[in-house]
């Protein structure tokens, strides 16, 4: 097989001479496992997309991850039922309601899919669909995520350290910040004629938390590609954050000099700051951060969980925040 090495622009002969025998694998599964949803798709062109997602894992296409070596890459918890997972979901273009995200996102056009790369990087780049799905080997992480409205989920996420994207680009040492930009398109979401949001949704990460290996640049879960309404079909995962800082379906990335002014902070900035660090002794002004619900367990009577600084990573991100005053820089 002659493959194109997108950096380089050689022409390899073969993809397992070129990367390591883990990352061939990753990779040869996951064209198996397109080459198999695509016949599923085509069969079941007539179900909702969304409609689909919800009935479990083994309807979309399989995107398979292989074992992470990151520190804290994967929790112990039990995984949130994939049935929670996506119908439960805040995904404010396509509605205010948990479920409106399941019932609308169908309707969202995922592919041809590019995710424009630009600002103050030495290659700018847009990636198609297909380059993120190569760039780097995908990998399972199973992470905890923290809603800022006092619920939680564990996910077995798939993808890579969004560092193997931002080395591709060669950031700019004036770079300090990254920013987030996600799709609008009124005619397929109709939750953007709302102004509860400036749109687009706009997220953002200082550059260090950017390249910390847990950042994940997300392209699927439970072991197949996103559902729509979970951000097809790319997302950013931020473990210890919480959840809104995860924005969905990216189709910018901007590496910017200032701080970006982020959409939840834009319209609340006494309620979200940018950090955003999970922290149950900073309480967000209508709900306390103590304490979480976990999604799927035994429903709203259930036994509240201790929240966790930094959502449990701290042994992992902690020092990125050193001497940082977090009640300050919320
Ligand atoms: N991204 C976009 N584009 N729009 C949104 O409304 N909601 C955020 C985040 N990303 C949001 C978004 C919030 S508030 C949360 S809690 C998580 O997505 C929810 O992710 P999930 O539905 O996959 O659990």
């Amino acid at each position: 097989m002659i493959i194109r090495n997108p950096q380089s622009g050689f022409v390899h002969p073969l993809a397992s001479d070129i990367t390591s025998r883990q990352a061939y694998l990753n990779r040869r599964r996951w064209m198996l496992s397109m080459a198999a949803g695509a016949t599923v798709a085509g069969a079941m062109a007539w179900v909702p997309q969304a409609r689909a997602a919800t009935r479990g894992p083994g309807v979309l296409a399989r995107l398979p991850g292989g074992e992470s070596a990151v520190a804290g890459a994967r929790t112990i918890e039990k995984p949130t039922p994939y049935k929670d997972a996506t119908t439960y979901n805040n995904f404010y273009e396509f509605g205010m309601d948990k479920s409106d995200p399941a019932r609308h996102a169908h309707r969202m056009k995922v592919r041809p899919w590019t995710v424009s790369v630009e600002g103050l990087v030495g290659k700018p780049r847009v990636f198609d669909l297909e380059d993120l799905l190569r760039l780097a080997p995908m990998e399972e992480r199973i992470y905890r995520m923290r809603c800022v409205e006092g619920w939680s989920m564990v996910i077995p996420w798939v993808g890579y350290s969004l560092s193997h994207l931002i080395e591709a680009v060669q950031p700019l040492g004036s770079a300090k910040y990254i920013e987030f930009h996600t799709l609008v398109d009124p005619d397929t979401m109709p939750g953007v004629r709302a102004r509860v949001l400036e749109w687009p949704y706009v997220e953002g990460l200082r550059m260090d938390e950017a390249r910390h290996p847990l950042t994940l640049l997300t392209l699927g879960m439970y072991g197949e590609v996103l559902p729509n309404q979970n951000g097809a079909p790319v997302r950013m995962v931020i473990p210890w954050k919480y959840g809104f800082k995860n924005g969905k379906s990216v189709v910018r990335i901007r590496f910017v000099e200032q701080q970006p002014a982020t959409s939840w902070a834009k319209s609340a900035p006494d309620e979200y700051g940018f950090y955003s660090n999970v922290n149950p002794d900073v309480h967000h002004p209508r709900w306390s951060q103590a304490t979480e619900r976990r999604i799927g367990e035994g429903g709203l009577n259930a036994r509240r969980l201790k929240t966790q600084l930094f959502n449990g990573y701290e042994p992992q991100v902690g020092q990125l925040y050193t001497g940082m005053d977090l009640r300050r820089f919320f």
